[in-house]
């Protein structure tokens, strides 16, 4: 972005907009993002403000930004916020940005919580909370316990339970708790493969504990199926919905149904108990 020129909003948008299509599927949406975050203003601001000119302040913490994001920082990470279940949230790059995907797993589980009257769950593996604090914010009187092997997950956790006016219902735990009569354990847990991971280089700015679930990306869910007994677990599951992970429901006695996500690809398993000590509905 020449130093000399005059940038007004349009200008810098059209600009960064085809700078940021060689790393990004969405460069506009960024570029508007990205000089509403430099801005202090959203994105509406911007489209009523195209003539405006840009002061070299502006175009300095501009510039600053557009470099981050086309060295592969995921946008989220930058502006240190993101919307989830129409809740904002603080995020930074030591945790996963949530995806919308997870937001299909945490409208369906709210519909069948309210359907059967579920008050106590535990999310395990909670990043930046946003599944927990979802729960809690749309369940009156659910408690939720979330649970994370790092420490930075569950302070921001514990940020984001306070910033959404839950944090007394919200308990955050490092590792993993006894609990009893708990009516659903949910986790967003990490699902890749070692080798699956290593071919998806879009993913290699987010950190790797939070997407790599072992050699086989199972680990996590055995894990969780080994140490708890909910009325039902919620997970989020990699399409196609894989063997492996079929075997382990089937070697542990656990019915399931597994759903598809709005692209039409395997996303959510809800898992029960065969004994049907666990049933409802
Ligand atoms: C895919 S991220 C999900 C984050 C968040 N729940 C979401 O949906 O955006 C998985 C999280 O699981 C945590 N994790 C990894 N191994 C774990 C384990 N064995 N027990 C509990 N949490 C674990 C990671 O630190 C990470 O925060």
């Amino acid at each position: 972005m020449a130093s000399k020129r005059n940038w007004n909003v349009k200008s810098v948008l059209d600009w960064t907009t085809k700078y940021l299509s060689k790393i990004s599927k969405s460069p506009r949406t960024d570029a508007e993002i990205l000089l509403g975050y430099a801005m202090k203003k959203d994105r509406l601001w911007l489209y009523v403000n195209y003539d405006l000119e840009l002061s070299s302040d502006i175009l300095d913490k501009y510039r600053e930004v557009v470099k981050l994001r086309y060295n592969g920082m995921p946008i989220q990470y930058i502006t240190g916020e993101k919307t989830f279940m129409a809740l904002n949230f603080k995020l930074n790059d030591k945790v996963l940005v949530p995806r919308p995907e997870t937001e299909e797993l945490v409208e369906r589980l709210l519909m069948d919580a309210r359907a059967n009257g579920w008050k106590k769950f535990l999310d395990v593996g909670t990043g930046s909370g946003v599944i927990a604090v979802s729960i809690a914010k749309y369940i009156p009187n659910a408690e939720v316990w979330a649970i994370d092997v790092t420490e930075d997950a569950l302070k921001l956790t514990l940020e984001n339970a306070k910033r959404n006016g839950v944090s007394e219902r919200v308990h955050v735990h490092k590792g993993h708790l006894e609990l009893e009569n708990l009516d659903v354990v949910i986790s967003n847990p990490p699902y890749l493969t070692e080798d699956e991971w290593e071919k998806l280089e879009e993913l290699h700015g987010e950190p790797v504990e939070a997407l790599v679930g072992g050699k086989d990306g199972n680990g996590v869910y055995e894990e969780i199926i080994h140490r708890y007994s909910p009325k039902r677990f919620y997970f989020e599951i990699a399409h196609p919905f894989r063997s492996s992970l079929k075997r382990l429901f089937d070697e542990n006695n656990l019915r399931y149904e597994i759903f598809k996500d709005l692209s039409n690809r395997d996303r959510i398993a809800i898992v029960w108990r065969e004994d049907g000590t666990s049933t409802f509905g």
